[in-house]
């Protein structure tokens, strides 16, 4: 009874060992981010906030995926080095902590975005953001505007055209008129 009690109790510790191990590796890294889902116009920037804490230096990764596209955008150790892939060199910004910056915005930047934390001794986890991009009413209205504006210099342009050519019309009316004057002129100033 007591042999079988031992045995017990050395079970539960190697069960409580693993246990405790396993709790290790997954929770030597956590990722905290206050905002999963963000919704953004085309042109305006949006910030993928997370803070990282893990042992050692960790490996960020940040993937881009929509549909069946799935595309690295970026991968860096703070502090070592920085790796953002051409396309998004000029849009983004890295920090530390693990976020991004992602300006210019476009439509086709709507999609799940994923970060992959990953520690030197190889244990890694990720999170991931869906982002939303809508097209901008804004420049409809800008489109119309410079539209109606167009239309505006376009009537002006007309009305100063049909003005002038109004104007060339009577010139030449009145100088004909001048050139048919003088034998009227000889006429009437005759009698005086
Ligand atoms: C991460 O760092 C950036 C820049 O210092 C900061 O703006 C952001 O709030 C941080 N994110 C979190 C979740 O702490
Ligand atoms: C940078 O990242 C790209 C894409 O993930 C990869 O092909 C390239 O080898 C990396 N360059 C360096 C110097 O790590």
């Amino acid at each position: 009874m007591w042999h079988f009690r031992l045995w017990d109790v050395q079970d539960v510790a190697v069960f409580l060992s693993i246990a405790l191990y396993m709790c290790h590796l997954a929770g030597a890294i956590s990722i905290h981010s206050p905002q999963k889902s963000l919704t953004r116009s085309v042109q305006e920037d949006v910030f993928f906030s997370v803070d990282i804490t893990c042992d050692g230096i960790p490996t960020i990764q940040w993937t881009f995926m929509s549909g069946a596209v799935s595309r690295t955008i970026g991968t860096w150790q703070p502090g070592l080095y920085t790796n953002i892939t051409v396309d998004y060199s000029s849009r983004v910004q890295h920090y530390n902590n693990g976020s991004m910056g992602l300006s210019d915005l476009r439509l086709a930047d709507a999609g799940y975005y994923q970060v992959t934390v990953t520690e030197t001794a190889g244990s890694s986890k990720d999170a991931g953001f869906v982002l939303k991009v809508n097209e901008v009413l804004y420049e409809d209205l800008q489109y119309l505007s410079v539209s109606a504006l167009a239309l505006a210099c376009l009537t002006g342009l007309l009305m100063l055209v049909m003005w002038l050519l109004d104007k060339v019309y009577r010139k030449i009316v009145a100088w004909k008129r001048r050139k048919e004057m003088p034998e009227n002129d000889a006429t009437e100033l005759q009698p005086l």
